[in-house]
């Protein structure tokens, strides 16, 4: 049998297999609370080696698309415990995804009705879901933000620190740090978004120095050994861009390779898209990003994802090319993902309709979000 299926180790945990599965919001959470539907559906993709949660809100200002689960009420945690106890008798692991949307929010899903806090004053060319009072679902443009103060920004860093104290109150494994997909942490990293002439945009130390401060405050406060993180160092999505990814991605694993994290997480491509997406004139080198990580001392799991099937995944984990592969899609329409790929048995289509939690417009990918807007 592959490799692929057989157990490893991530920081101090031990996973069962190499597969992951990928966080994928579903909008099922009313009152950012999770429900008995959530602790089902995690419990049975249990085959994972490691789950990881839909991103999760970790304030009520970090929130942007309905009914999505936070990790800033008692009783969101108590609805989290439910899932991680779920999750850890069917013998899995389990992290959560901390997210702040930043400016991919709309006015009615923030605190008092206020403008969503970004990086910049310029809104996103991209759209956020929405529920209408008759319980349709529906997509609309983000609204327009509002750039944080210089000195709001650390209030927020404290925000992450307490959320990841709570998601080890609610008995999680670990937490993936969401600096992808162009949310909050992306919005001060790409220089397409961050437009600021504090000591937080400009040069890529300055633009990385919100995500090194977010850093700083989980692992102080739950340990680096029980921290991952996620980049998606080209994606279009959610009107992100940055000719010059390569030189700031490869800032940021340096930095990263000071702290000893658990993985490292890289999408790949454009989030749920092309997987040769480029920005700027170069193919992006995420084997030299990897090299650049490795050589300033860095040793956390490499964990890919994007568009991988089974092959892609065997090949991954036997080249070495990667420690773990996630695969996000496929667990949707098929809980039981680990086991039809040991047997090497066909998997079940998804229904688009249905992938953003059966809203009435459905599930549109990243990148067609940010054409459509
Ligand atoms: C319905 C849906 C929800 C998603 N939600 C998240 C999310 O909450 N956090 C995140 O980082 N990525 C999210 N993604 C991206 C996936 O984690 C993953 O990167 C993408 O689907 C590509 O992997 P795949 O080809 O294996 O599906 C979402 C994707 C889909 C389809």
């Amino acid at each position: 049998m592959s490799k692929l299926f057989e157990p490893t180790k991530v920081g101090d945990i031990t996973l069962k297999n190499h597969i992951v599965m990928a966080p994928l919001t579903r909008n099922r959470s009313p009152g950012a609370i999770p429900n008995d539907l959530n602790v089902e559906y995690y419990r049975q993709r249990s085959g994972a080696g490691l789950i990881v949660t839909e991103a999760t809100a970790i304030t009520h200002q970090g929130q942007g698309y309905a009914d999505v689960p936070g990790l800033y009420s008692k009783e969101a945690i108590d609805g989290w415990k439910r899932v991680t106890d779920a999750v850890h008798a069917a013998g899995s692991k389990i992290v959560v995804q901390m997210w702040h949307v930043g400016r991919i929010s709309h006015t009615t899903l923030q605190p008092n009705g206020g403008k969503p806090v970004s990086s910049t004053n310029t809104a996103a060319k991209s759209k956020t879901y929405l529920v209408n009072p008759d319980g349709t679902g529906s997509f609309v443009p983000t609204s327009e933000p509002r750039a944080l103060e210089t000195s709001e920004i650390p209030g927020i860093v404290e925000d992450y620190r307490k959320a990841a104290r709570a998601a080890i109150e609610a008995g999680f494994d670990g937490v993936e740090i969401h600096a992808a997909n162009g949310y909050l942490i992306d919005q001060f990293l790409r220089s397409g978004i961050n437009d600021r002439t504090d000591q937080y945009g400009g040069s890529a130390e300055n633009r990385a120095r919100f995500l090194f401060e977010v850093v700083d405050a989980i692992t102080a406060e739950i340990g680096a050994r029980r921290t991952g993180i996620r980049i998606s160092p080209v994606t279009p999505a959610n009107d992100s861009s940055d000719p010059h990814a390569q030189s700031i991605f490869t800032y940021v694993v340096e930095g990263l390779a000071k702290y000893d994290l658990t993985y490292i997480h890289i999408v790949e491509g454009a989030t749920g898209g092309d997987r040769d997406y480029q920005q700027g004139d170069k193919p992006f080198d995420y084997k030299a990003l990897r090299n650049a990580y490795e050589k300033a001392g860095g040793k956390a799991s490499w964990m890919v994802n994007n568009g991988y099937d089974r092959d892609m995944a065997i090949d991954a984990v036997e080249s070495g090319r990667a420690d773990l592969v996630a695969f996000g899609k496929p667990f949707i329409s098929n809980p039981d993902l680990v086991q039809r790929l040991k047997d090497n048995v066909s998997l079940a289509g998804f229904d688009q309709a249905t992938l953003y939690g059966g809203g009435a417009t459905g599930y549109v990918d990243y990148p067609t979000q940010v054409k459509a807007a």
